[in-house]
């Protein structure tokens, strides 16, 4: 349950070449305009703070030990909210957020085989907040295919850390994010990001924040 009840949180989240980078911006034009009062916080993961993005540049540069990934991604997690999410949903804007605790679970748990058990505990310790955990509001899932994503990507840029990693590592991580979604229809919204962008944008355009 999410204990923010001012503010709304949004999270982006799929796999990497998905596309959601791309329609993050125009989704925030778009409560823009249909939230004019409502202040709107776009911010990323790994980063949103300077100690976070130092944390960043680490992250997707350095080989490290899958624990030492999965501490540092939480450890910018936390500072993360202490300095940017939690203040601004406490007063009452919007966030959404590139990533947050789901591509840990997808990555780590499903790409690079982290357990469950070691993942929810990093959760519980940096989003417990008396008897809940901070959790977006909605989570925007870009789902496409291991094989569209990585010939995407190819054209796009040059890869980090995590885009150099082959295709059976994209295919758990996409099939891990669908898993959460199934597992918790009511915060997720499934997008089909192999559709064209004017369909993805429709789809976009008719999500309506359940405050
Ligand atoms: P990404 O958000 O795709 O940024 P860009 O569009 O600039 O490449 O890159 C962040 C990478 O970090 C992405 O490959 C997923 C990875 N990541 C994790 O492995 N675990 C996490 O918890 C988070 C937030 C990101």
């Amino acid at each position: 349950m999410p204990i923010h009840r001012s503010g709304f949180f949004i999270s982006f989240e799929g796999i990497d070449g998905a596309g959601k980078s791309t329609h993050l911006e125009a989704f925030a034009n778009h409560l823009r305009q249909r939230y004019p009062q409502q202040e709107i916080v776009l911010t990323r993961e790994p980063g949103g703070t300077p100690l976070g993005e130092k944390l960043r540049q680490l992250l997707l540069q350095e080989p490290m030990h899958i624990e030492t990934e999965a501490l540092l991604m939480f450890a910018a997690r936390r500072e993360h909210l202490a300095q940017v999410i939690e203040p601004a949903l406490q007063s009452g804007k919007i966030v959404i957020s590139d990533r947050f605790t789901d591509a840990s679970f997808a990555y780590q748990g499903g790409g690079r085989g982290l357990s469950l058990e070691t993942l929810n505990t990093l959760e519980t310790l940096v989003q417990r907040r008396g008897a809940d955990l901070i959790q977006p509001n909605l989570t925007l899932l870009f789902d496409l295919p291991g094989h569209v994503a990585q010939e995407r990507r190819s054209k796009a840029r040059t890869p980090d850390k995590f885009e150099r990693l082959d295709l059976d590592f994209f295919e758990k991580v996409r099939n891990e994010y669908l898993r959460r979604a199934k597992s918790d229809p009511g915060r997720f919204v499934v997008i089909d990001a192999q559709q064209s962008p004017e369909r993805i944008w429709k789809h976009l355009s008719e999500i309506q924040l359940n405050y």
